[in-house]
């Protein structure tokens, strides 16, 4: 089995098809431990109570310093077990011992193809705000492993979605997450359950069985 926690800050649309992944059977040997938010009124918590699945509120500001959120944090991923920590619209940083303690078992989910339109600054519509202002044609979606840096860790799944004349930052939104985010995400985590993604350096090679 596959114990995941997913940390969430707003509206888990991919927390959503994570967890109708599952349901659906596309995600044999997942399970979703946990869905842990910094914010009280994430409509991702809704999602998860809807389906039964564990949720816990994490905020910084209760916590005396980055250490003891830290260890905060770290107490709950270990209470749930968890294998793999996937960040699905995760607004709040994960601390280093976090990090290191997860090596390689932490994923997240950005709007765009990196290393475009990525790190500080580009979260939720700025990412396509800043796609439209430049003009690109192609846009998409990228799952990575999460590192020290912001956006910087080893790539493991990207699709591409084209962009139209017409769109706007919000049309454009709707479409990288109907078309890419929701389709990536399941996939990478299904091809982690299958022991079939492995990083070499900064590459990521997906093995066929
Ligand atoms: C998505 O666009 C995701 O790529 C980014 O934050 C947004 C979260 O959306 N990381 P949701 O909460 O999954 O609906």
């Amino acid at each position: 089995m596959l114990r995941l926690a997913v940390l969430v800050s707003g509206g888990g649309t991919n927390l959503q098809a994570l967890i109708d992944g599952i349901e659906h059977n596309r995600l044999p040997g997942v399970k979703i431990e946990a869905v842990i938010s910094n914010k009280s009124d994430a409509y991702a918590l809704e999602r998860a109570k809807k389906h039964g699945i564990s949720t816990e509120i994490i905020k910084i500001k209760e916590y005396a310093d980055r250490q003891a959120f830290a260890q905060a944090l770290l107490a709950l991923l270990v209470k749930y077990n968890v294998d793999l920590i996937v960040l699905a619209g995760c607004l709040f940083i994960i601390p280093e011992q976090v990090i290191q303690k997860y090596k390689n078992r932490i994923i997240n989910i950005h709007p765009s193809l990196i290393p475009s339109f990525c790190g500080n600054g580009f979260y939720g519509l700025k990412v396509h705000e800043a796609v439209l202002a430049r003009g690109v044609k192609v846009t998409g979606a990228t799952v990575h492993f999460v590192d020290e840096g912001t956006d910087t860790g080893p790539i493991i799944l990207q699709k591409p979605v084209m962009v139209h004349d017409d769109d706007t930052p919000e049309s454009l939104q709707k479409r990288v997450m109907e078309e890419a985010e929701w389709v990536i995400l399941p996939e990478a985590v299904r091809l982690i359950s299958e022991n079939r993604v492995h990083i070499k350096g900064s590459r990521v090679y997906i093995s066929s069985i």
